[in-house]
Order: structure tokens, then C-alpha cells, then sequence
């Protein structure tokens, strides 16, 4: 990856022209995992070649399936055999499953009903976030999985067997965990179905769709029968809007930036993001464009706009947790206050985004108050460069960059690697739209 030159990053800039972003992560993860399930050849195309999504190929080649890059022109794609629900082979070693929550908790449900002893792992961050969530529900369906804490902590030990179909209500929404159960559910006896109090993102449960896969949108919940085989087909992925949020930040706040996101995911469980924007005064156009079949797609079009704080609670704050870090950097630019509540969950994702978050925010000369399930943030338009800790946390890097293009002095930021998680190529596309300026 190309580093921006440091300087660069702490001029006022604005961004102009058009980009295509990466594949979704999230889409990413579950493509390679039920093509794995699939019968037949899939390809697919345009998928996401980060770090996380890196993981969960890796894992499954360590499992016999056979996924080949071949990628042409510009074009990334995968070539997966899949071998079918019992296909898979017992790994030799210990997965790793580096920084990414999806592939561990995703693969818990899998794994949980193979007929192998797996070992699930991941780097410091990943072994200190709660896996409880998906070992309480998967045990209901008879999974045996050990770790420590009882369980609620990586290193995971699965000794797969036979699971059974059973009915779960589960007290929180998260996709995680809904997915864990629900790909569980494709290789249990009888019928799954899962229920959330909220709608979180439901790529799983389109794919499935998609691939014809035996499933339903009942009253009770989201039900999968398993055991029966499905074939394999080609799955475009979208671009990542989780990814598009931090050009819809840079290209908001920079004075003169007109920039262009083409063939960006807007399911509607994702595009909180721009909701949340477009209510603190964004100008954001949304092109829709032809579906890739599973996922709505859209370009989308945005200008620099001066931003007005706002209270973001409840379901709304549920559906930005991803974007919580560039959008403290809107709320810096924005007259007034931002408040966000109910977002505890934010102290569990790669690091604790509150806290990392509002200390980087400080460091600039922002005033901050944290609460237990959020942040207040008050805009200024005096923003001075600071050294900030990213904690190894992609999306922190990310923002603070975002920020360092509107700052007075340098950012300095103690870990740019990072960004290869979910978005490597951030930094050329970023240089790219400043080109035009
Ligand atoms: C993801 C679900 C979300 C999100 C995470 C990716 C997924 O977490 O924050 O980055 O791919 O299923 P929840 O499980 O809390 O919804």
C-alpha cells in the first residue's frame, strides 16, 4: 500500500472525482463460506481481498476447499469447488482467525455441526471480545464448544456434532450471531429459526434465499431447514458503504469536494450511515441502480455541506455502530452538539471505539463527554493535529486520516497497517480523488 506523504494529510483539501470502493466485508465472509456448503463451482466476483476476509479463505482451504484467485482486468474474483454439506475436512491446526469477529463466530456455527475437533483462535483484540453470545444458543442446539470464561473467550475448542433444530429468540440483534445460528441451522436436524428484537443485517438470510437454499420469513422469526444440498452460483458483491462512509465524511466536511461512490450496497439494514448524515444536513444523492440479485446496489453522489449536531439513539444508533468513528469526525465539523446513546456495544468491536475515539477527538482540541452506551461531541472549527493510538483499529486509522485533512499540524497515526482489515487501497483512493482537486 502506498502511504500518503504525512504533510499531505494535514493540508485542507478537497476530494473530487469518482471511485469504485472494495466488496463488502460482511457479503465477503458469507459468500466464501456457503459457497464452501455449495454444490458445484461458484464464482465470485468482486469480493473484498482484506485481511479479515483473508481469514476466513484461509480456513476454509485449511478444511480441503479448493479457492483459487482469478482475478482479470481489474476484476477480483474467487473460483471456489464447493463439496457440499459434508464436504469439509478436519483442519490439521489451530484457525486463526486474526482480527475479524465474523469469521470466528460465523465459523462457530459451522463448525459446531461437523463431524471434527476444530480450534478456533484469533490475534489480542479478537481473544478479548465476548463469544458467549454465540456459544449460549449454539449449545441449545447441542453444539459442544469449550474456550475460556466458560466459553465467552477465544481460544474455542468445537468438537462438532450432530446438531438439532431449535427455536431462538435471541434477547440482543446482532448479524453475528443471528448468522451463527442460522448457518448452524443449514447443517442441523430439522428446522432453525432465529428472531431479534431489531432487524440487524441480513445478508445471510438473502443469500440463502439466493441460492435457493430451504428458508423462510416466518411470524416467530427467520427459519432454515437442514440438510438439504444446494448448488453453487456466481455472487457479485457490492461495494462496501461501511467503507464509502469515510469519502462521505471526507467529501461532507471538506469545503469543495464533490465526490462520486459507484456500485455501493444500500440494503436498507446498512444505510443508517446515510440517514444519520442526510439528518445532520448532508447532501447525498442516491442513484439506485439495478440489483446485483441479492443486494440492492446505487452510486452515490456527495458535496461538501456544512453539518448541524444531532441525537442519535436507539435503532438509529444500532444502525451506525460500524461508522461510529468517522462520524465522531462529522459531528467534530458540525455546529452544535452530537449525542449518541445506546451504542455499548461499541465497546466491544475491535477496540473500545468510545474511549479510543474520544480520546483521538481530545488530542485535536475537541470537546468530548463519554457515557457508559455513548459519546457528546461538541463541532469546532478549530481542529489542531495529534498523535492518536489506533489500538490496531482499522476504522480508527481510517477516520483519523479523514480528520487530518481538515487539521491544523500533523496527524500522526501510530498504525496505518491496520487499514489492510477491511480496506486496503484506502490511501490511493484517497490520493487519487485529491489529485483532482
Ligand atoms: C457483522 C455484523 C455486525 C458488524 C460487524 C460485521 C457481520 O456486528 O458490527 O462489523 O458481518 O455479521 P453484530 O453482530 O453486532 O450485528
Amino acid at each position: 500500500m502506498r502511504e500518503l506523504d504525512r504533510r499531505d494529510c494535514s493540508r485542507k483539501v478537497s476530494l473530487r472525482g469518482a471511485i469504485r470502493l472494495p466488496g463488502d466485508k460482511s457479503i465477503t465472509h458469507r459468500a466464501v463460506m456457503l459457497s464452501a456448503f455449495g454444490e458445484g463451482t461458484a464464482e465470485i466476483v468482486g469480493y473484498l481481498p482484506s485481511e479479515d476476509c483473508e481469514r476466513t479463505v484461509a480456513a476454509f482451504r485449511a478444511m480441503g476447499i479448493s479457492i483459487i484467485d482469478t482475478s482479470s482486468g481489474g476484476t477480483l474474483s474467487l473460483k471456489i469447488e464447493g463439496k457440499g454439506l459434508r464436504g469439509l475436512s478436519e483442519p490439521k491446526g489451530v484457525i486463526d482467525c486474526g482480527n475479524s469477529g465474523t469469521t470466528m463466530r460465523l465459523l462457530t456455527g459451522l463448525l459446531a455441526g461437523q463431524s471434527f475437533f476444530s480450534v478456533l483462535t484469533g490475534d489480542a483484540s479478537l481473544r478479548q471480545r465476548p463469544m458467549g453470545r454465540i456459544v449460549a444458543p449454539l449449545r441449545c442446539m447441542g453444539a459442544e464448544i469449550m474456550g475460556r470464561s466458560g466459553g465467552d473467550l477465544a481460544p474455542l475448542a468445537i468438537s462438532g456434532g450432530m446438531l438439532s433444530g431449535t427455536s431462538i429468540r435471541l434477547p440482543f440483534s446482532s448479524a453475528q450471531v443471528k448468522s451463527a445460528i442460522l448457518l448452524a441451522g443449514l447443517l442441523a436436524s430439522g428446522e432453525t429459526i432465529v428472531s431479534e428484537p431489531g432487524r440487524s443485517r441480513d445478508h445471510t438470510e438473502r443469500m440463502f434465499r439466493y441460492l435457493g437454499i430451504q428458508c423462510e420469513e416466518k411470524a416467530e422469526g427467520f427459519s432454515v431447514v437442514g440438510g438439504r444440498a444446494f448448488k453453487n452460483k456466481r455472487i457479485e458483491i457490492p461495494g462496501d458503504i461501511s467503507s464509502a462512509a469515510f469519502f462521505l465524511v471526507a467529501a461532507t466536511i471538506l469545503e469543495g469536494s464533490e465526490v462520486k461512490l459507484k456500485g455501493v450496497g444500500i440494503n436498507p439494514t446498512r444505510t443508517g450511515i446515510l440517514d444519520v448524515l442526510q439528518r445532520m444536513g448532508a447532501d447525498i444523492t442516491i442513484h439506485p441502480l439495478s440489483s446485483s440479485r441479492h443486494e440492492p446496489i446505487a452510486d452515490l453522489t456527495v458535496r461538501s455541506r456544512p453539518l448541524r449536531g444531532i441525537l442519535i439513539e436507539g435503532a438509529l444508533a444500532a444502525s451506525v455502530l460500524d461508522e461510529f468513528p468517522v462520524l465522531c469526525i462529522a459531528a467534530a465539523a458540525a455546529e452544535g452538539e452530537t449525542v449518541i446513546r445506546n451504542a455499548q456495544e461499541l465497546r466491544v468491536k475491535e477496540s473500545d471505539r468510545i474511549e479510543t475515539m474520544a480520546k483521538a477527538l481530545r488530542g485535536m482540541g475537541i470537546q468530548v463527554e463519554t457515557f457508559s452506551d455513548g459519546m457528546k461531541i461538541r463541532g469546532s472549527r478549530q481542529w489542531r493535529g495529534t498523535a492518536c493510538e489506533t489500538k490496531g483499529d482499522h476504522r480508527i486509522a481510517m477516520s483519523m486520516t479523514v480528520a487530518g485533512l481538515r487539521t491544523d499540524g500533523e496527524n500522526e497515526i501510530d498504525d496505518m497497517e491496520c487499514i489492510n482489515t477491511s480496506f486496503p487501497g484506502f490511501l490511493d483512493l484517497l490520493s487519487e480523488l485529491r489529485a483532482n482537486t
